[in-house]
């Protein structure tokens, strides 16, 4: 039955494509997010004109080159009796053509390259938000001199508006890098360098360490949290309400008001603001029985000695990363893990299992006290 044969075979005859076709899916930025083929701001989209020019470039080339060579081999086929074929080495002629397309393509590509490179070193003018970004075996430090507020892994931008990045690093050379936003560049103990862009899109989107620095290199990573301008402001308002007091010092949550409202009462129960994903928790509140625990569980465990709750006036040089806002981050553990209850209960208990060679070390809390020091942390909006 030869007709049944053929249908049986049109599906295997399929699977090349379809391998082709989710291998393209596969190449998805909602499944891919790192990506820097998509840019979403000024800085970014230099480097992908000058990416997607060279790759013109470069797929012109190709098909050229493999056309001939291919045509080459077919038309030209050796014969066992063939004679030898005339030798063209020493062709001036072919000499300079061949110099000469290269050096013209190349040109081609060194010009955009240049302009590039001028442009993105440029300083920014004009209404620049500076950011400090300073690098820490394994996690970011964000510091917003103008707000005088400090906040860890989690970097908001406003849309519309140029940030000025003045980066630092706390040890060793690590590489700060939002493919969205920006290109990489390296930051240096004791030598600053800058990087700026004018994110155009709202969300949150990954970046990471791009320079090898030790064991966790790899889950060195961090958010951009890109919002409108007004979105941005009320979170700065509410950043600015987050200060030296400890957050337990709050009267319990129905005085607290939102930042928005112009409120400056000290609470842990304010809503983090922000266009996308949140920590996957429900509202937390310093009413919860386990809190006041946990509160004792901080200072008792010496999470206190590494960790600062204040984002205004935060202290400078410490060990560990900034937790103010711990309890909203969509991420915890650098960028990485999903914020939710048992991940953070997961990570205070066994950090060392968690992301091994981390400065955080077992502290030995049992499953009791880490729920406590979750409700304590998760109510750190
Ligand atoms: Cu920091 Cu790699």
């Amino acid at each position: 039955m030869p007709e049944r044969t053929a249908a049986a075979r049109r599906p295997a005859r399929l699977v090349p494509f379809l391998s082709l076709l989710a291998l393209v899916a596969g190449c998805s930025p909602e499944r891919y997010p790192q990506t820097a083929l998509l840019p979403l701001s000024d800085y970014a989209r230099i480097g992908d004109h000058v990416q997607d020019q060279t790759f013109y470039w470069a797929l012109g080339v190709f098909v050229l080159v493999e056309g001939a060579l291919l045509y080459a081999i077919f038309r030209f086929r050796g014969r066992p009796d063939d004679p030898e074929p005339p030798q063209i080495h020493g062709n001036t002629t072919i000499e300079i053509i061949w110099t000469l397309i290269p050096a013209l393509i190349l040109a081609a590509i060194a010009v955009p390259t240049v302009k590039g490179i001028f442009e993105t070193n440029a300083s920014p003018t004009g209404d620049v938000l500076k950011i400090e970004v300073i690098g820490h075996q394994w996690w970011w430090e964000f510091r917003y001199p103008d707000l005088n507020v400090t906040t860890a892994n989690e970097l908001h931008v406003p849309v519309g508006r140029t940030v000025e990045l003045l980066q630092n690093s706390a040890d060793v050379v690590h590489s700060f890098w939002p493919p969205r936003f920006a290109g990489k560049r390296d930051v240096f103990p004791g030598r600053q360098t800058r990087m700026w862009f004018k994110a155009d899109s709202a969300g949150l989107f990954p970046g990471q360490c791009a320079e090898f620095c030790g064991i966790q290199h790899a889950r060195m990573a961090f958010q951009v949290r890109a919002s409108s301008p007004a979105e941005y402001d009320a979170w700065a308002a509410h950043m600015r309400t987050l200060g030296p007091k400890p957050a337990a010092a709050a009267p319990s949550g129905d005085s607290v008001k939102t930042a928005s409202a112009g409120g400056t009462v000290q609470g842990p129960k304010v809503p983090a603001q922000g266009p996308q994903a949140k920590a996957d928790s429900a509202t937390p509140s310093s009413q919860d029985p386990e809190y006041a625990k946990g509160e004792q569980l901080f200072k008792m465990k010496g999470c206190i000695g590494c960790h600062s709750l204040q984002a205004v006036d935060a202290p400078k040089g410490m060990i560990g990363p900034n937790l103010a806002t711990v309890g909203s981050r969509a991420y915890i553990a650098a960028g990485w893990l999903r914020n939710t209850d048992e991940n953070l209960e997961h990570w205070i208990r066994e950090p060392q299992t968690v992301k091994k060679g981390v400065l955080m070390p077992n502290l030995g809390v049992t499953a009791e006290e880490a729920k406590a020091l979750r409700a304590y942390l998760r109510a750190h909006q």
